[in-house]
């Protein structure tokens, strides 16, 4: 008989979505008049602007075509999107890239967890605590960690606590660490990282040889001037540094699915002989192996999303949800609530009540005002005693769902 991956038997709950959609469903079949709000998973809810359906459509005709039909794509993406990508998202940030550096694929949440198999089980992984529990889960199915202790700490994985105390801003670990996750603008917490926190993460992983995974999968929700938007407007931070971005939240394509890795080629580790190797190298030789691309009018969509007629559509729907993030945010302080995030990230940080846990405000939110939300200890143990709203559900709904806040629990 085969054996399973043991490790995937360390892994505490479910995944933290299903499992709230697992009580949510199970509420709403004990009570079928309710009417749920969803501000739980961060899934957006408005239609794709015109102009990338149009570009979407016109691709699908394309394969109607003998001529302009298209089999396999470049497993590292069409260089059609990489350069837009790199002439209109990162040169106007100061940012030079090759068309080489950069790697189309269908989500960022699969990058986050592939990259692993680039790495050494051996490395010493740190990652923020509360934290996107893809980092931590993935690490835990590879191997890299052993049992969770009874607060939920995987014995070989450093945590940084990210705290009211500290501003959900992370300290620089006091050890020597391969490989450090971060994600800014935060999710959960809607922290952002000013170019000097960034610097000081830079500067540490050039002198420890630490290599930065840096998530920037909301970095079109920041609206403050000076924060900055990737980890490469850092000097130095090519040397050091992975970066993930997504089309899912910034251009709606959660369903439709597509994101990109940036491996500079500057960026090292060591083999085991000593030897430094390019990360941009086993990269590519990782997805030319594993993955086929990303589909033709899926890219021709999310490359319409830097077009002149497609920015400003793109941008509105980006203003729309951080306008409800604004309501969410004033509502729930005017409720009498401790919030935080929601000005540059489209995630509401909040306090629970006094007395409640996470997962007894979730029940209460459910219950009381039938509005879903995720329990801030699903993202980690620093999480316990907050709560995650999501600022992507559609207006009318935001706007009920605060009033019942306002009314039931203020
Ligand atoms: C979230 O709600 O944290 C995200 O939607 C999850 C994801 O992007 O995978």
């Amino acid at each position: 008989m085969a054996r399973i991956n043991d490790n995937y038997l360390k892994l505490k709950a479910g995944y933290l979505f299903p499992e709230i959609g697992r009580r949510v469903k199970a509420f709403a079949q004990a009570n079928p008049a309710a009417k749920i709000i969803r501000l739980g998973i961060g899934d957006v809810t408005q239609p794709l602007p015109p102009a990338l359906l149009k570009a979407f459509h016109q691709a699908v005709d394309d394969l109607a075509g003998k001529e302009s039909f298209m089999g396999y794509g470049p497993e590292q993406g069409y260089e059609f999107l990489i350069d837009t990508l790199i002439e209109k998202s990162y040169r106007p940030l100061g940012v030079d890239l090759k068309t080489s550096e950069v790697f189309i694929s269908d989500g960022s949440k699969c990058d986050c967890a592939n990259i692993l198999d680039i790495f050494a089980l051996d490395n010493t992984v740190a990652i923020c605590d509360p934290v996107y529990p893809v980092y931590n889960d993935t690490n835990v199915m590879i191997g890299r960690t052993g049992e969770a202790d009874e607060q939920g700490y995987y014995q070989g994985m450093v945590y940084l606590p990210c705290t009211e105390e500290n501003g959900f801003t992370p300290a620089i670990p006091t050890e020597k660490m391969d490989i450090v996750y971060l994600c800014y603008p935060n999710n959960p917490t809607g922290a952002v990282a000013s170019r000097e926190d960034l610097k000081k993460w830079v500067d540490y992983a050039l002198a420890n040889d630490t290599i930065i995974l840096f998530d920037a999968a909301y970095e079109a929700f920041i609206t403050e001037p000076g924060i900055p938007h990737s980890i490469y407007e850092i000097e130095g931070a090519k040397r050091c540094a992975i970066e993930f971005r997504s089309f899912s939240k910034t251009a709606g394509f959660t369903g439709v699915r597509c994101a990109l890795t940036v491996v500079p080629e500057e960026v090292m580790a060591r083999t085991a002989d000593g030897e430094v190797y390019s990360l941009n190298k086993l990269w590519n030789r990782r997805q030319s192996t594993k993955f086929n691309g990303v589909s033709y009018p899926v890219q021709k969509a999310a490359a319409a999303v830097y077009s002149d007629e497609g920015w400003p559509q793109v941008k509105q729907i980006i203003d729309y949800y951080m306008e409800n993030a604004r309501l969410i945010r004033e509502g729930l302080q005017k409720a009498g609530m401790t919030v935080y995030g929601g000005v540059n990230a489209p995630y509401i940080w909040l306090k629970t009540p006094t007395g409640l846990s996470s997962w007894q405000f979730f029940d209460q939110l459910l219950t009381e005002c039938h509005v879903v939300g995720t329990p801030g200890s699903g993202f980690g143990p620093s999480g316990e005693g907050f709560f995650r709203l999501s600022a992507f559900g559609d207006r009318v709904q935001v706007i009920e769902a605060i009033g019942r806040i306002q009314s039931k629990l203020a």
